[in-house]
């Protein structure tokens, strides 16, 4: 049995009823991301690429088949909805990412404002926003890698070797293929796996951009009349579901310690990110509302590659373009997350939360090796075994939990630490934050029971291992870490 160190004053602190609430100081937080071993090789440019690049992904290419029908042509005041939903958080992201500066993003603001019970669950959904969701994004990138062989070469896959078992397979290969070349590419290092991300994400919104022209050559206005067929309960339903699209604006929070001005360039490219991916999601929609009557995407899959089958023609081209365009998207989502999932725990690791594996820096490449092989791996199996199916619900109440805690740590921080230096104040707070609360909590109870129901046990999951490990290896307690007073 370990016995527990304590720093000295930390009697203090009390039993464990204290340690559950124990917070790191900010300007504790700010100095050790300033000592990171990470190399700081990134601008705006490439931070807002690599918020791009982790959220403009499936959801674009597939959402609208299941949206569409829930909302009609009202899903463009949807992705609108949607993404004011995101913005307000996104403000509160911005200025927590430009005062605390880490890895850890969300999970290290909770650190700092609620405690490490709070930190530890949020840490804990941020595995369902990371990690859960690069294993739904690479089983849709195995679906496209399919779709363009049956266009190109007249041949898809077996089934025994494209699909989990449960759904027809018994292994889901190309799933765990992205995963593990997403690997190699994050092992070489941040800055190589940057300028791979700033490649695929021009290709993606070229894709889009392409979409959006040849969609409008078929464009009829008559096609939103009416334009809330199914009233605004239908639109909200159709934001809730198109919610999964926006994940990933945040991921710029996760190269706070390999940015080179981390307080100026991250606030920028959080909301930068997010208004670049807002407007071209709504010219999306209003392409595709306008190329193909609303009741005809029930039950598409390949949608936007489907909107130009059937209202433009010419054959396979453009869908053939689309594909190679959604491919290439799914890359760099799955990159880009499996990147930040990495980050995410190797912040939990220097706190002790997690084994100190997970935070060991290669010393040529400055990448946390071990960590990004364990975190592949365990993505890889979940994508080779696991269906689609609800993870992506999954996703979306995990972050949406995660979202919820970031507003709340924004406006416990302005009455905490109100001078503590700020390169972004979200306006008008706590109007704000409190809105970006209310409307995360909105969504969250707009998704089915079963999904809270798979939440609860993995948060129980989640306290459990916290109980048996990280309660008793952290930081705080051996006095290494940087403390503040509950
Ligand atoms: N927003 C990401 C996507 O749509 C998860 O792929």
């Amino acid at each position: 049995m370990e016995t527990v160190r304590t720093r000295p004053g930390a009697g203090r602190q009390g039993g464990s009823g204290r340690r559950l609430t124990r917070r790191q100081a900010v300007g504790a937080l700010v100095a050790e991301a300033g000592g990171s071993p990470l190399r700081r090789t990134m601008g705006v440019g490439q931070l807002t690429l690599l918020s791009v690049g982790a959220t403009l992904g499936t959801g674009i290419f597939v959402v609208l088949g299941q949206a569409v029908p829930q909302a009609g042509p009202a899903i463009v005041v949807s992705f609108v909805l949607a993404g004011v939903t995101a913005l307000f958080s996104a403000l509160s992201y911005a200025e927590l990412a430009g005062m605390i500066p880490g890895s850890g993003s969300s999970y290290s603001y909770a650190y700092a404002t609620m405690g490490e019970l709070i930190a530890w669950v949020c840490g804990w959904c941020l595995i369902l926003e990371y990690g859960v969701s690069v294993a739904a994004v690479a089983v849709g990138w195995g679906q496209y890698v399919n779709e363009l062989l049956r266009l190109t070469v007249g041949v898809t896959l077996p089934d025994a070797l494209s699909a989990p078992p449960g759904a027809g397979g018994t292994l889901n290969v190309p799933a765990a293929l992205i995963v593990v070349l997403a690997m190699a590419v994050l092992l070489r290092g941040a800055k190589e796996s940057a300028v791979a991300n700033t490649v695929m994400v021009t290709v993606k919104i070229a894709a889009l951009v392409m979409f959006c022209a040849v969609a409008f050559t078929a464009f009829r206005a008559g096609n939103f009349q009416p334009l809330f067929p199914l009233g605004t309960a239908g639109m909200s339903a159709g934001a809730a579901s198109l919610f999964f699209s926006y994940i990933g604006f945040d991921a710029a929070s996760t190269a706070g310690e390999e940015a080179r001005n981390p307080q100026r360039d991250l606030p920028r490219a959080i909301i930068l990110s997010l208004v670049l991916v807002t407007a071209l999601y709504v010219l999306v929609a209003v392409a595709a509302l306008g190329a193909m009557p609303w009741r005809q995407f029930a039950g598409t899959e390949a949608t936007l590659s489907e909107v130009l089958v059937r209202s433009v023609g010419g054959g396979n081209l453009w869908p053939v373009l689309l594909s190679v365009g959604a491919v290439v998207a799914t890359t760099s989502v799955v990159l880009t997350v499996q990147y930040g999932q990495i980050r995410i725990l190797f912040a939990m690791s220097r706190d002790g939360l997690v084994p100190p594996l997970f935070s060991k820096v290669h010393p040529t490449t400055g990448v946390p090796r071990a960590n990004t092989v364990i975190v592949s791996a365990f993505i890889a199996v979940l994508a080779a075994l696991v269906p689609l199916g609800s993870l992506a619900d999954a996703t979306s109440i995990g972050t949406l939990f995660a979202f919820m805690l970031v507003n709340l740590a924004v406006v416990l921080l302005r009455h905490r630490n109100p001078d503590a230096p700020r390169s972004f104040r979200v306006p008008f707070s706590p109007v704000t934050p409190v809105l970006g609360m209310g409307f995360c909590v909105y969504m969250l109870f707009s998704l089915g029971a079963d999904t809270w129901i798979a939440f609860a046990a993995w948060m129980a999951a989640g306290l459990a291992v916290y109980g048996l490990y990280g309660i008793r290896h952290s930081k705080l307690d051996h006095g290494a870490g940087p403390q503040e007073g509950a």
